[in-house]
């Protein structure tokens, strides 16, 4: 008898946090790595988030609290769904978790059946196909092509809809891409929807980053448009908005009261609630009138690296990079790098079982981070399936300026390192 149960093993992962050690390893023995693989804001939490979250523990509001978010938070997002999406919301539809990440497996459990389809964008975020998986639906990825910005039309979305179809996922501004669907897109694919997909059909639509906008675009959801918000569970929270990864805190707008109470049992079942100081702190970030200008400033740092570093990446050889309208990530595709350096030779010749577990944009990753300790994200961490023949690596721009320009000039030498790669690839060490 096996220890662990098998479905144990159709959970992925997500390697942003998986790479962490590889980092501290290279960190102890005294380099300076250079960290464009991390998903999180690198600014401080804002002092009027703080010092809200400092009060709630002076009051002791540190007990238990309503499972489904405390109702001044609830009401707090209804009213931003008012603003932000025209969407007049009832509190009772809204359900508090910690963070954004909790609703995409929970979703999964809550709508699929086994065998049932969950229709997700490629690259994107990892979760989305490790959780598919996990409940023993099909993960239906659906391929965003560089040459369409990264974006999805409403004739892709119907190439991958079939009668199992049960969830659709969506993710603009996305994290790996940058991309960003424009209002008229979104409505494209909502009309596919409508017209090829039962009611009973959902749309999970994960707007994390839906302040991160760059060139003075305005956030666009699915779900504002006529007839899609009682298809739709929209997602979001603070950690990316106002760079409050460790508070924890993301929200989701469900259909119905009925589907919202099965989300509070969720959460009944696994965590009871989230932490009402910190719920409160999140009230305070939505509502205060400083909120705006911070986000502003934080935008326009994220702005002006892309800016920059896009032009950086661009002037190397073998490097194509399109310049994101969203988040905080570049996209470029490496092909070029890749052929040049050999990394296509080198990854056929491995031994097959270091094949099934590595790919060429692994190699380059892992020797960046090894050979220039600039960290990077390969493409299989953005999803898996049908990717064998693209090249792509992450790169965060959520680290300072200077960082960031150092980065660009040791991936430009690496990239003419090609005696060196090949003896990276030789010792047969930190291949994956
Ligand atoms: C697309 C996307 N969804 C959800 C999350 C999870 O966010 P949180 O940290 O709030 O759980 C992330 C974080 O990187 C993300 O990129």
């Amino acid at each position: 008898m096996a220890v662990l149960s098998k479905r144990i093993g159709l959970l992925d992962t997500e390697n942003a946090f998986k790479i962490g050690p590889k980092i501290r390893s290279l960190e102890d023995q005294g380099k300076k790595v250079i960290k464009c693989n991390l998903g999180e804001p690198d600014f401080p939490l804002p002092d009027f988030i703080k010092e809200e979250v400092k009060r709630q523990l002076d009051l002791d509001n540190t007990h238990y609290c309503d499972p489904q978010g405390i109702l001044p938070l609830r009401e707090a997002v209804a009213r931003h769904f008012a603003k932000t999406r025209r969407i007049e919301t009832d509190p009772r539809r809204i359900v508090v978790f910690p963070g954004a990440k909790p609703p995409i497996g929970m979703s999964q459990e809550a709508y699929c059946n086994p065998g049932d389809e969950v229709i997700y964008p490629s690259p994107g975020f990892p979760i989305y196909e490790s959780f598919t998986r996990y409940v023993e639906a099909k993960p239906v990825p659906v391929h965003l092509k560089e040459e369409a910005g990264f974006t999805l039309s409403g004739e892709d979305i119907a190439r991958a809809i079939s009668p199992r179809t049960k969830i659709i996922i969506l993710n603009f501004p996305s994290n790996p891409t940058g991309g960003v669907a424009s209002r008229e897109q979104l409505a494209d694919i909502a009309k596919i929807i409508q017209e090829r997909c039962p009611p009973d059909v959902r749309v999970y639509s994960d707007e994390i980053y839906e302040h991160i906008l760059f060139d003075g675009s305005q956030h666009e959801s699915i779900a504002s448009v006529p007839g899609m918000e009682k298809r739709t569970i929209v997602v979001s929270g603070a950690s990316k908005s106002y760079s409050w990864t460790g508070g924890r805190i993301g929200w989701a707008l469900l259909p119905t009261i009925e589907e919202a109470e099965v989300f509070k049992n969720l959460c009944i079942n696994y965590f009871s609630c989230v932490p009402a100081y910190n719920q409160e702190g999140a009230r305070v970030a939505l509502e205060s009138p400083l909120a705006p200008d911070t986000i502003r400033r934080m935008v326009g740092a994220f702005q002006e690296r892309r800016d920059v570093i896009v032009e950086g990446l661009s002037k190397i050889p073998g490097i194509r990079c399109r310049k994101p309208s969203g988040a905080f990530y570049l996209f470029p595709n490496v092909s070029g790098v890749c052929e040049r350096l050999g990394v296509f030779d080198a990854y056929k010749g491995l031994p097959a079982d270091v094949k099934k577990i590595t790919t060429p944009s692994t190699l380059l990753q892992m020797f960046l981070l090894f050979e220039y300790q600039v960290a990077t994200m390969d493409r299989k961490s953005f999803g898996r399936i049908g990717t064998e023949n693209l090249h792509y690596l992450r790169i965060s721009i959520a680290t300072d300026l200077d960082s960031l320009k150092q980065a660009v000039t040791r991936i430009g030498e690496a990239a003419e390192d090609v005696k060196g790669f090949a003896r990276f690839v030789d010792k047969g060490m930190n291949l994956f």
